[in-house]
């Protein structure tokens, strides 16, 4: 099997949680640079592709590239070491609840480098500095908004600097005028730090300003992916009726199947 040059793919994914095939013939291809952003229903298997790519879930069968490395098959330590290449900034934040905004970006450098105190405080305070946090590093998470523990979720993501960000729904939650405000800053440091990433929501608004290239993932597969303005002019009926919001269309009735099932 050849070694892809991208900086991840899949190939034939599938992933089945008991009787449930989540992802069914699931490819995809990842450019370095590009700000993919992979859109699809709730419960379509989108948080279910982020964590196959982190390496915390396996595939039932297919296999998962981050660059050269094949997740799928590196042991244990070795998935640990690529890890830090990726950040995660996961749907809901998860902040540590006991730590200060301070404590928490500087928790992957603590636990997975060697740098002494004053190195770490450096880091943070100019990643904190990035996403316009620095001035609430004592603050405990329940002290801050949830924009504030977004953009300290990005700051934590992205002090290893990383070559690639996952970043899970990340404007959900937010207020329509914070959410725009997040979605700018996941552009400017993307540009600013060259790093790819991969964002998977189902929120249209701000698929279309983070991102460069977009795929729809429908019944496990990604049935359509284009450059942004290509996308928007879809003829698939999926995503035509996905983009309108349209009653009309492949998706209600396959959902109202499923209901009339039960
Ligand atoms: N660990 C798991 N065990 C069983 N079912 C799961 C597990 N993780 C996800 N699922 C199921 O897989 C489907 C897709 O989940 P998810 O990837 O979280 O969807 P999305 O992020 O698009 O909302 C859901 O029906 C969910 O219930
Ligand atoms: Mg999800």
């Amino acid at each position: 099997m050849t070694t892809p040059k991208h900086m991840v793919e899949l190939r034939d994914a599938c992933m089945q949680f008991e009787e449930k095939k989540v992802l069914n013939g699931f490819s995809l291809k990842v450019e370095p640079e590009e700000r993919l952003v992979i859109m699809g229903q709730t419960g379509s298997g989108k948080s279910t592709i982020l964590r196959l790519i982190l390496g915390t879930l396996r595939p039932t069968s297919g296999s998962v590239f981050f660059k050269q490395f094949e997740i799928t098959r590196l042991p244990r330590r070795k998935l640990q070491q690529v890890r830090r290449h990726i950040g995660m900034v996961y749907q809901y934040s998860s902040l540590l609840s006991s730590r200060t905004v301070r404590d928490n970006v500087a928790l992957p450098l603590e636990e997975l480098t060697d740098k002494s105190r004053a190195e770490i405080d450096k880091i943070v305070d100019e990643k904190l500095d990035l996403v316009g946090m620095k001035d609430s590093k004592d603050l405990l998470p329940e002290e801050l908004s949830g924009g504030m523990k977004k953009r300290v979720a990005l700051a934590r993501a992205l002090v290893l600097e990383p070559e690639l960000i996952l970043l899970d729904e990340p404007s959900a939650g937010l207020d329509p005028v914070i959410a725009s405000v997040i979605d700018e800053l996941i552009i400017s440091l993307s540009e600013k730090s060259k790093v790819t990433s991969i964002t998977v929501t189902h929120e249209m608004d701000s698929a279309f300003r983070i991102a460069t290239r977009m795929g729809m993932l429908y019944q496990g597969k990604i049935i359509e992916e284009a450059e942004r303005e290509k996308f928007k002019q879809s003829k698939n009926p999926v995503v035509a009726q996905f983009l309108s919001g349209s009653t009309e269309g492949p998706i209600l009735e396959g959902s109202l199947d499923a209901i009339t099932k039960k």
